[in-house]
C-alpha cells in the first residue's frame, strides 16, 4: 500500500517558488540524508509548479526546463532513488498549472506515463486553469485512473484547496492526499487561519487518503517564496505540533539546506513524529474550551491504547487550559493509574488524576502522550 501513513518530504515552492534547478533539488535531497531527515521519516522531494517549459513537445509531450533542468527528470530521479529517497512532481488539472505552464487537462494518461517512465513516486495534482464546465471529480478520477495503470506506483497528491466539497468525494476519487485548506504563508495570521479551516474537517484524514494542510512554514523565518513576516520558534512549534497531531502530510517547506539546530530538533521530534505517523490512523476529535474559544484540545487515540493531547491557545492572551479525563472516556472509577510525558519536552513525566491543566502564553501548545498503568 502506498500511504498508509501521511508522507514526509520536502516541497520547493514555500521557500523558491519558481526559482527551482536540478541543482537545488539535489543539493536539498543531499541536505535532507545528511541533517538526518531522512533517517526520521522524509523520503519525498517533490519539485513544485514551474519545471518545464513553456510549451509541450511536438508530439504533446511535457518537457523539462532546459535550463533548470538540463539532463531531464529521470536523471535526477535516478540520482534520488540512489540516495534511497523518492520524487515528487507537480501538474495540474486545468489546461495550465497555477504559474501558467501546461497543464494536465486532456493530456491525463500521456502525462502519467511520462511520469512512470521518468522514474516519478508523487504527483502534486492543482486545480487552476479548470475549465468550468467540468465537474472536479471527473479531472481528479481521472488522473488517478491514469496513474494507477501507469505502470508505477505514484503517491497521488490532490490540490484543490478544499474546494467543491472535496472532502466528500476526494478519497472516493483516488487520492492519497487531498490539500484540505488553501495556500500557507509564513506567518501566524495565516497558520491560524489554517487551523480553523480544518474545523469539521477532522474526521476525513485516514489510511491511503490523508488530509493535507498545505506545506510547512516552520524554519522559513521570514525569507523565500510565500514570506509574510515570519513567525516565532513558539509558533513555528504550535504549526508543526498540530500538523502532526492532525496526521497532515508532513511536507517541509524552508531552505533545509541551511537549517538551523531548533527547526531540526522540531522536525525530528520522535514524539510528534510518532503520532503523526501512528499506524492506526485515527482522526483526532475537537474538546472546546469552558471559557475560552480561542484554546482547544485536541485528542487522538493511538494503536497501542494511548493518547496524544494537544492543547493549543491560539488566542492572543495568556490562558488556562485543561483536559478532563472523564471527557476522553478515562473516569476516575477506571482502575488505571495515568501517566503523562510531554512531547515537547521528553524528560519529564508526571501522574494525574482527573484533569490536566497547565497555563499557554499566546499561540503557544503543550502536546502530551497519556498511558494507562496497572
Ligand atoms: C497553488 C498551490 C500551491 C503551489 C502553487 C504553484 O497555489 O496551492 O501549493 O503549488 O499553486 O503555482
Amino acid at each position: 500500500m502506498l500511504c498508509n501513513t501521511p508522507p514526509m518530504g520536502w516541497n520547493s515552492w514555500n521557500t523558491f517558488g519558481s526559482d527551482i534547478t536540478e541543482q537545488l533539488i539535489i543539493e536539498s535531497a543531499e541536505a535532507l540524508v545528511s541533517s538526518g531527515l531522512k533517517d526520521a521519516g522524509y523520503k519525498y522531494v517533490v519539485i513544485d509548479d514551474c519545471w518545464s517549459e513553456r510549451e509541450r513537445d511536438e508530439s504533446g509531450r511535457l518537457v523539462p526546463d532546459r535550463i533548470k533542468f538540463p539532463n531531464g527528470i529521470a536523471a535526477l530521479a535516478g540520482r534520488l532513488h540512489d540516495m534511497d529517497l523518492k520524487l515528487g512532481i507537480y501538474s495540474c488539472a486545468g489546461v495550465r498549472t497555477c504559474a501558467g505552464y501546461p497543464g494536465s487537462f486532456e493530456h491525463e494518461f500521456d502525462d502519467a506515463r511520462t511520469f512512470a517512465a521518468w522514474g516519478i513516486d508523487y504527483l502534486k495534482y492543482d486545480y487552476c486553469y479548470k475549465p468550468d464546465g467540468i465537474p472536479g471529480e471527473i479531472l481528479f478520477r481521472r488522473m488517478a485512473a491514469a496513474l494507477r495503470n501507469s505502470g508505477r506506483d505514484i503517491l497521488f497528491a490532490a490540490c484543490n484547496w478544499g474546494n467543491d466539497n472535496a472532502a466528500l468525494w476526494m478519497r472516493s476519487a483516488g487520492a492519497h492526499i487531498w490539500r484540505s485548506t488553501g495556500d500557507i504563508f509564513d506567518s501566524w495570521s495565516s497558520i491560524k487561519e489554517l487551523i480553523l479551516l480544518q474545523d469539521g474537517l477532522e474526521p476525513y484524514t485516514a489510511p491511503q487518503c490523508w488530509n493535507d494542510m498545505d506545506m510547512l512554514v516552520a524554519g522559513m523565518q521570514g525569507k523565500g517564496n510565500v514570506a509574510r513576516g515570519g513567525c516565532s520558534e513558539k509558533e513555528y512549534e504550535t504549526h508543526f505540533s498540530l500538523w502532526s497531531l492532525m496526521s497532515s502530510a508532513l511536507m517541509l517547506g524552508c531552505d533545509i539546506r541551511n537549517l538551523d539546530e531548533s527547526s531540526k530538533k522540531l522536525f525530528t521530534n520522535k514524539g510528534l513524529i510518532r503520532i503523526n505517523q501512528d499506524s492506526e490512523g485515527r482522526p483526532c476529535y475537537v474538546l472546546p474550551h469552558w471559557n475560552n474559544s480561542d484554546c482547544r484540545t485536541y485528542v487522538k487515540l493511538l494503536s497501542d491504547g494511548s493518547y496524544a493531547i494537544g492543547l493549543f491557545n491560539l488566542g492572543e492572551t495568556r490562558s488556562e487550559t485543561a483536559v478532563h479525563l472523564w471527557d476522553i472516556g478515562i473516569p476516575a472509577n477506571s482502575g488505571h493509574k495515568v501517566e503523562i510525558h510531554d512531547v515537547l519536552n521528553p524528560d519529564s513525566s508526571e501522574f494525574i488524576q482527573e484533569r490536566y491543566s497547565c497555563m499557554l502564553e499566546a499561540h503557544t501548545c503543550r502536546i502530551i502522550h497519556l498511558q494507562l498503568r496497572k
